[in-house]
């Protein structure tokens, strides 16, 4: 069945009304488009949990800092939507930024603590932006549950204490990354990369892999940790470090032992491209 394309909050509503009346359940699947298989696998998911799946696809201003990439953010609805209507989603919801936000809107969400640590430190007013988007995807969609990526672990954990704080009525789910063969987690900015910094750019996810072996052969000792990552990452020189951090999983509160379960994520540099991404040790 062919994709339906809402452009507005009002059709969005009027679809959702005759969905909820039909009694389907709804999944959500958050994005800013140029969609990849990470994303793929979302929506994959939504499709298989749901009885109706809807995808935003809306680079949202309000979560990109000033010195940020917000005009040069790749964008291709076209082909957005063929990826979406061949996996089977029922609708994608792909507003301008004057449909999301009024000139006199004056709202926005704030996360305290969880949202203050790694990425939330580097990129002040980011999580507020992504928390004020997601509630009113949230609040349009109505849906039962929601689908996000772990390869942007923090926003999960964020999201998730918002939904938890707030008592919102839907579900979580979060999803594995997906992968390059090289390892390289999959996300729209890899783009950037030219050929050298694509090469380069596979030691985010070896100096994890070593980190999170050490972890599992039993070194408990989270700087231990951090300083072997730090230093295999510090042999690439086109990469620079933004930061390496191994928090608790929950709170996003970094911990000296690694003795529950915890984030250890990182944000590299590649040339000009920050890349970020993670792994979660589960006791
Ligand atoms: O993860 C993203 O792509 C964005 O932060 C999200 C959740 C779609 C909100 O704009």
């Amino acid at each position: 069945m062919e994709v339906i394309v809402a452009r507005t909050p009002k059709e969005v509503k009027e679809i959702i009304r005759d969905w909820k009346k039909q009694g389907y359940s709804i999944g959500l699947v958050p994005t800013m488009g140029y969609l990849h298989e990470g994303h793929g696998s979302l929506i994959e998911r939504a499709v298989k949990e749901n009885d109706k799946v809807m995808v935003s696809v809306f680079v949202n201003p309000i979560q990109f800092g000033p010195n940020e990439d917000l005009e040069t953010y790749p964008r291709d609805f076209d082909a957005d939507l063929q990826m979406i209507e061949k996996l089977g989603a029922d609708m994608v919801f792909h507003p301008e930024p004057s449909d999301m936000y009024a000139p006199d809107f004056s709202t926005t969400i704030s996360v305290a603590g969880v949202s203050e640590n790694l990425c939330g430190a580097r990129r002040p007013g980011h999580f507020n932006g992504v928390c004020t988007v997601v509630t009113k995807l949230f609040n349009l969609s109505e849906a039962d549950r929601a689908y996000f990526g772990q390869k942007d672990a923090q926003q999960l954990a964020v999201v998730r204490r918002m939904v938890r704080d707030l008592n919102a009525n839907i579900e979580i789910i979060g999803c594995p990354i997906i992968r390059e063969d090289d390892g390289l987690a999959k996300s729209s900015r890899n783009t950037y990369l030219n050929p050298d910094e694509r090469k380069a750019a596979t030691v985010l996810s070896k100096a994890l892999r070593t980190g999170k072996q050490m972890i599992e052969s039993g070194e408990k000792n989270a700087e231990v940790v951090k300083s072997k990552i730090t230093e295999i990452i510090s042999k690439e020189p086109l990469a620079k470090i933004d930061y390496v951090e191994i928090t608790d999983w929950n709170s996003i509160e970094p911990v000296d032992i690694i003795d529950r379960s915890t984030l250890c994520a990182i944000a590299v540099y590649i040339g000009n491209t920050r890349l970020i991404d993670n792994f979660i040790y589960e006791v």
